[in-house]
């Protein structure tokens, strides 16, 4: 193998375009000397809110720690079910584990990979006390339909916006941002997400005053008073280093967000060049939402084969996700077998994330699409 190696996505790209203003930034907070939820924590979570159009944020230390919490402040226990996709990173179901409720697996779209709303209806029971649809790898889930008989019965939705910050969907003819339609919503910077910082981050936003309250608190140890507390919560601060560098990410993401919409334009654009139809069916967009575009999975013949041709080639794609998760041993014990989520499973089987990220180059993007049509052309 003689080609450079083309990641599938490239960290020290997006340094270089806000190095001085992110050294700035971090400058200052080190002059400052203060580390954990200061002013900077409090600027972000405004900045956010502002982004989001929503009235309350809280910084907090991950994505899974904003799961936890939002779980935590709307009581669910031991009991309690909540409806989630089995597609989906292993977090989006261990916050509901690690609170002793119970996941009830509702099973996912083919063309968006989000969990299915006819799906999510036939799963409520009385028992039933949240949903978390995950908009996952950048796309909203079809949320409004099921949103109403959630309400009705006075069923929270939790949504797991980790991979979707800027992602949007038309509802009733309004533009809803991720994380602005349900109860709460939920968070992650990890660095390689669309927002990344550089380290762990996460946080929760919510149009509730009540619910934002009880996350502020939970946040601190579930203390209001410092020393008094009304419950157990977390340690689950956001550190002033991560905010700054937040703040001045932020500040880029829609053009970030709107560069990766044209990097899976132009897969688009390559695969019907190249005759791929036959072999390879890109992520459906649906037409009221707005994609994020935070991996680009498509689903693929001979997967596993392409994925070892491609790494020969120099270009590395990735399985999200390999194993669904009521097939994971450590939930065995919820009695799920194979065949039970027969789409979540065939995705397992078929998906592959090609390279995405913002400064993803055509000429790269035409390697990778090239590699794929002699894969197809003279290995299957
Ligand atoms: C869908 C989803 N939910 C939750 C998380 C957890 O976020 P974190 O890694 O910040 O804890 C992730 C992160 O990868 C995710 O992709």
């Amino acid at each position: 193998m003689s080609e450079k190696i083309l990641p599938s996505f490239d960290l020290s790209k997006n340094w270089e375009r806000v190095r001085e203003e992110t050294l700035e930034a971090l400058g200052k907070v080190l002059e400052s000397q203060h580390f954990i939820l200061g002013p900077e924590v409090a600027a972000l979570e405004q900045d956010i809110s502002s982004y989001l159009g929503v009235p309350y944020c809280t910084g907090c230390a991950s994505g899974t720690d904003s799961l936890l919490l939002a779980l935590m402040s709307i009581g669910i226990g031991p009991g309690d079910e909540v409806i989630t996709t089995p597609f989906s990173f292993f977090a989006t179901v261990s916050c509901i584990t690690r609170l002793g409720a119970t996941p009830v697996f509702a099973d996912v779209d083919h063309g968006t990979y989000n969990i299915s709303p006819e799906k999510v209806i036939e799963k409520v029971t009385p028992r039933t006390r949240a949903v978390i649809p995950v908009h996952l790898f950048g796309q909203m889930t079809a949320v409004e339909a099921f949103s109403p008989q959630l309400s009705e019965k006075g069923i929270y939705m939790v949504e797991d916006c980790a991979q979707a910050i800027g992602a949007a969907r038309i509802i009733g003819g309004r533009v809803f941002r991720a994380g602005t339609v349900g109860e709460i919503g939920c968070f992650s910077f990890f660095p390689t997400k669309n927002l990344g910082c550089f380290g762990d981050g996460g946080l929760v936003s919510t149009s509730s005053k009540d619910l934002h309250e009880k996350v502020r608190s939970l946040r601190v140890h579930g203390s209001g008073k410092q020393y008094f507390h009304d419950e157990v919560g977390l340690n689950s601060r956001l550190d002033e280093i991560q905010a700054a560098i937040l703040r001045v990410r932020l500040r880029h993401l829609e053009i970030w967000n709107e560069e990766r919409r044209l990097v899976a334009e132009r897969y688009q654009l390559l695969f019907a060049e190249h005759d791929l139809g036959e072999w390879v069916t890109p992520p459906a967009e649906c037409e009221s939402n707005r994609h994020i575009f935070h991996q680009y999975v498509v689903r693929c013949r001979s997967r596993d084969h392409l994925k070892d041709w491609l790494a020969e080639k120099g270009i590395t794609a990735r399985v999200y996700y390999p194993l669904s998760l009521h097939l994971q041993p450590c939930f065995r014990y919820l009695g799920y077998n194979e065949g039970d989520l027969p789409v979540s499973e065939m995705l397992t089987r078929e998906v592959l994330a090609l390279p995405m990220f913002p400064e993803l180059l055509p000429e790269e993007q035409e390697r990778v699409v090239e590699a794929m049509a002699e894969f197809y052309k003279n290995k299957v």
